[in-house]
């Protein structure tokens, strides 16, 4: 009996972690990324409304623009909205005579500044209109630097990669519910592989560990995927919220700023292997738009799957890491982080209700 059932169990497993049964990669290749086409055709979303956030450069870029032309209502979500004003109007100009004027605008946000994150989110739950896809694409490597902390007093790395964009999910559910089925997309990376979260130090600073930039980039990439698995199975399907961790692949862009200059002359020598920024984009694109991953998002939820969806580079559904399914610390993440980022425990659920929740950051602005 126990052989049977754990045999079934295996053979769930799979399916959840591996992409068997129904589910098409992209609906168009079964096996490799390099068989996937680029770019990514899209289906039809006139009527999607998306936020982008890191979208001045690299990946956030592309998923941008390319959201934009197949017709979707774009906001820029950048630290920088001089760079995006620029870049619209640069795609405006390459886009003359293709169609209809992209719909696409530029907002403030810099994940740095917890109070930035609120006053964005204010600023759009303000309108009252619905939102349908939340992509939190910024992120930081600072590889090789010393560390270094936001002004809210938490390493960078873990504010940019998964705090802020924590609380910016939670506080934007209320226009997500709005536009249900709407998504939750979080760029994660195969670094989350290597990663260890110690709840009593997310920062890395009791001594207990050795910090190096590796650390705190694998820990906040590990971090969100923990806290989007709470976050998924907080979520009633009545919401009609999915959470999704996606990884881009190895992708050339500014992550790799702080690389040696040598290093990075090399990358450009093997292209086989690093993806462009174009490539880098599909499959986010594919997490934001497929039909089949809401589908998929609630299967794992009515199985009780501990982990939430993560999908691939090459747009399959994969498991996360081993450390990701333990259960404990993913609880202990999802409570640390609401503590960090200044919301109450019941935020999700007030949030979904209709109420008014108050975070610790922003009032004063
Ligand atoms: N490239 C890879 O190989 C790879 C692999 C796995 C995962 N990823 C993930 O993919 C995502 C995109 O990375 P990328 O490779 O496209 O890197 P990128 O070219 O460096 O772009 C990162 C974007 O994040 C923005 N950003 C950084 N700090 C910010 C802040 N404090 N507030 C608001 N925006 C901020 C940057 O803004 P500015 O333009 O103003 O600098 C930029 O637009 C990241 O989450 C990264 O961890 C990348």
């Amino acid at each position: 009996m126990a052989s049977q059932s754990s045999s079934s169990e295996k053979g769930k497993e799979e399916e959840r972690g591996k992409g068997k049964g129904k589910w098409e990669t992209c609906g168009r290749s079964e096996r490799e990324a390099s068989h996937l086409q680029n770019p990514m055709p899209l289906p039809p979303i006139n009527d999607l409304t998306c936020i982008v956030t890191g979208s001045t450069s690299g990946i956030g870029k592309e998923i941008a623009r390319q959201l934009a032309e197949s017709g979707a209502h774009v906001i820029m979500a950048v630290r920088n909205p001089k760079a995006a004003t620029d870049l619209i109007k640069k795609w405006q100009e390459e886009w003359s005579g293709k169609g209809l004027p992209l719909n696409i605008e530029v907002m403030e946000l810099d994940l740095l500044s917890l109070d930035s994150v609120v006053r964005f989110a204010e600023a759009w739950n303000a309108r009252l209109g619905p939102l349908h896809v939340l992509i939190n694409n910024a992120g930081i490597f600072s590889i090789g630097e010393p560390q270094k902390f936001s002004k809210d007093g938490n390493e960078e790395h873990m504010q940019v990669n998964h705090l802020a964009p924590a609380l910016l999910s939670i506080l934007l559910l209320p226009s997500l519910v709005r536009g249900s089925p709407s998504r939750i997309i979080n760029l994660n990376s195969v670094m989350h592989y290597v990663g260890f979260v110690d709840t009593e130090d997310m920062n890395v600073v009791s001594g207990k560990r050795k910090y190096t930039s590796l650390v705190g980039y694998s820990s906040s990439k590990l971090a969100q995927v923990m806290f989007s698995s709470v976050l998924h199975k907080r979520l009633p399907a009545e919401a009609g919220v999915s959470v999704v961790c996606v990884s881009p692949g190895i992708v050339q862009t500014n992550v790799a700023r702080d690389l040696p200059k040598i290093i990075q002359a090399a990358y450009r020598f093997i292209p086989y292997f690093i993806f462009s920024a174009e490539e880098g984009s599909r499959s986010t694109l594919f997490a934001a738009t497929d039909p089949q991953v809401p589908e998929y998002c609630e299967m794992l939820k009515a199985d009780e799957w501990p982990v939430c969806a993560f999908i691939s580079q090459d747009c399959r559904p994969t498991n996360p890491s081993e450390e990701s399914h333990n259960v404990e610390t993913t609880y202990k993440v999802w409570e640390k982080t609401l503590e960090m980022v200044g919301l109450p425990s019941d935020a999700v659920e007030r949030l979904i209700e209709g109420e008014e929740v108050k975070c610790k950051y922003g009032a004063s602005q």
